[in-house]
This record gives C-alpha cells, sequence and structure tokens, in this order.
C-alpha cells in the first residue's frame, strides 16, 4: 500500500483520466483541472484569468489548454500563458501519483 505524499491531496483515480482527457477536481474551495498528456498528470488552477472561465471545460492540445471562452492558451506543465486575450498565467500545482491514486499539494 501506499503512502500519501505529505501535504497532497487525493484528487483522482488513474483510471478515472486516460490520456488526453481532463477533469475537475475541488479541493476544499479550489477549482483544479486535472489533465492528462501522454499518460503524465498536470494540475493547473480551473480559472481563466480573463473572465474566470472553467479551463476543465476546453480542449486540451497537447501540453495546451485552450480557454472555452475566448481561447486563450496555456502550457499545462507550468500554468504559462501562451497566447490569448490576458497577460496572466494560471497557478500550476504539484502532482504525484502513488498507486492508483492521483495527488496534489494545493
Ligand atoms: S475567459 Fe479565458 S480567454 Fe477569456
Amino acid at each position: 500500500m501506499s503512502a500519501i505524499p505529505q501535504g497532497f491531496v487525493a484528487v483522482a483515480q488513474v483510471s478515472e483520466l486516460a490520456a488526453g482527457e481532463m477533469k475537475f477536481a475541488a479541493v476544499d474551495s479550489q477549482r483544479i483541472v486535472l489533465a492528462n498528456v501522454e499518460g503524465r498528470f498536470y494540475a493547473l488552477r480551473d480559472v481563466c484569468g480573463h473572465r474566470n472561465a472553467p479551463l476543465s471545460r476546453g480542449r486540451l492540445i497537447g501540453h495546451l489548454i485552450e480557454c472555452p471562452l475566448h481561447f486563450a492558451l496555456f502550457d499545462v506543465r507550468t500554468g504559462k500563458l501562451v497566447d490569448g486575450p490576458i497577460s496572466a498565467d494560471v497557478p500550476a500545482y504539484e502532482v504525484r501519483v502513488e498507486g492508483e491514486t492521483v495527488y496534489i499539494k494545493p
């Protein structure tokens, strides 16, 4: 049995998220978008800094998340804005996978 990494919170099971998919998760009052890119898991705050759209409703294109509202693009690995009508990045969370469980550090 795997230990829960210190300071991390379980947010999903690996089987819930196939490669190329995203999933919304709530941790306390924070909205999180989880993404599986080629078997690696990433987590960003699920709030676009432009008009607060949920990124989890957008599209995952390789390592980029496209905002569903005005199509800003963020690098899912870092939260950095790649293109769009704003200049703000979104926070990225540290992710760990232990056994079948995906954890993030909120
Ligand atoms: S709300 Fe995301 S680009 Fe406008």
